[in-house]
């Protein structure tokens, strides 16, 4: 009947496998055209799949740019398993009226957790500790062995004050830690009124005051190396750095140079800016911890992080503006282009 009408089901390129069952809610719905492998598609693959598609669910490790948009003139949606979006270029999307949705929300907790379990890592050297013991080099007890720095009551610098540089800041209550924190937009009264506990600073003040410094600023054309070599050179000695956010974000080339040199203590990452290569230097040198962009790698965040992609396209495809899109202003060219493609029995 509604075929009869012009209306059929929007064609659904899902890109990856994900853990929890929120793919299967989407299977009687539309048509669906599932990657059924947690490895990612090769570009081609990508290209030739999204071609014929309305919309996609697809995660970190897709780059879709505007090349890959202007061979899909069918598509309409991306759903993005993530906060982040630098993977997908934002303005060829609103250009093309393609709405763009992302992921906030239901990974702070698990990503803090990351950044503070590197921070720890980092502080104590216990993954130098694990290497210590597996290449069989612990003979003895020794009072100075394995040396590391106390977390507790020192000062924890947050670049990036949102959802997650938050729950990072609650975990560092926890410490004793003193907390400072930057961020683009001044704070808000009320946060000016709370106790002196965090407190706004300016980034050099940040950089200069702390022991820890947790990276949770997205990765956009004002934060790319952000911190670079002057930032790097205003860090104290003792200092240790960790990103959990966009490898971007840091300059790796001067962040290297600044470890040679002893401008830090150490540094513990989960992103890299050219993933999944890591910089020969990063993983020689001592005090270095490094994981492999899994901030929000927990079974349940990743389960509840592709719920919410399916529930955003499936909302998108009924006709409702989903709650975290990213370029709003195209869904009226969205609303127009989905007209003939619709889901009807949600
Ligand atoms: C992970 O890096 C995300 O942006 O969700």
């Amino acid at each position: 009947m509604l075929e009869s009408l012009g209306v059929s089901k929007p064609r659904i390129l899902v890109t990856s496998k994900h853990p929890g069952d929120a793919i299967d809610a989407l299977s009687n719905q539309v048509a669906l055209d599932v990657h059924c492998s947690f490895e990612p598609m090769n570009h081609h693959e990508l290209c030739e799949h999204l071609k014929e598609c309305d919309g996609v669910i697809c995660v970190l490790a897709d780059h879709i740019t505007e090349y890959v948009m202007s061979l899909c003139p069918r598509l309409k949606m991306i759903a993005n398993v993530a906060v982040g979006y630098d993977n997908i270029d934002i303005e060829a999307a609103t250009k093309y009226g393609i709405l763009v949705t992302n992921t906030p929300g239901v990974l702070d907790e698990t990503t803090a957790d990351l950044a503070f379990g590197l921070l720890l890592a980092c502080a104590r050297r216990i993954a130098e500790g694990d290497r210590f013991i597996r290449q069989d080099k612990w003979n003895s007890w020794r009072c100075d062995l394995m040396l590391g720095v106390d977390v507790f009551g020192k000062t924890l610098g947050i670049v990036g004050y949102g959802r997650i540089g938050q729950a990072m800041a609650r975990r560092a209550q926890g410490f004793a830690m003193q907390v400072l924190y930057c961020r683009s937009q001044p704070p808000s009264s009320s946060e000016l009124e709370t106790t002196s506990h965090p407190r706004h600073v300016s980034l050099d003040e940040l950089l200069e005051s702390s022991d820890f410094i947790s990276i949770h600023c997205p990765l956009n054309k004002h934060t790319h190396h952000l911190i670079g070599k002057r930032e790097l050179s205003l860090v104290k000695p003792e200092s240790i750095l960790i990103n959990t956010s966009r490898g971007a974000v840091v300059d790796e080339t001067a962040l290297v140079e600044a470890l040679k040199k002893g401008r830090l203590r150490g540094v513990a990452l989960d992103v890299f800016e050219q993933e999944p290569c890591v910089p020969v230097e990063l993983k020689t040198m001592d005090g270095v911890v490094l994981t492999p962009h899994i901030g929000s790698a927990s079974v349940e965040t990743r389960s509840a992080m592709a719920r919410l992609a399916v529930d955003a396209l499936m909302c998108a495809f009924a006709g409702q503006m989903p709650p975290h899109v990213v370029n709003q202003e195209t869904w009226r060219s969205f609303a127009e282009r989905s007209r003939g493609c619709l889901i009807t029995n949600q």
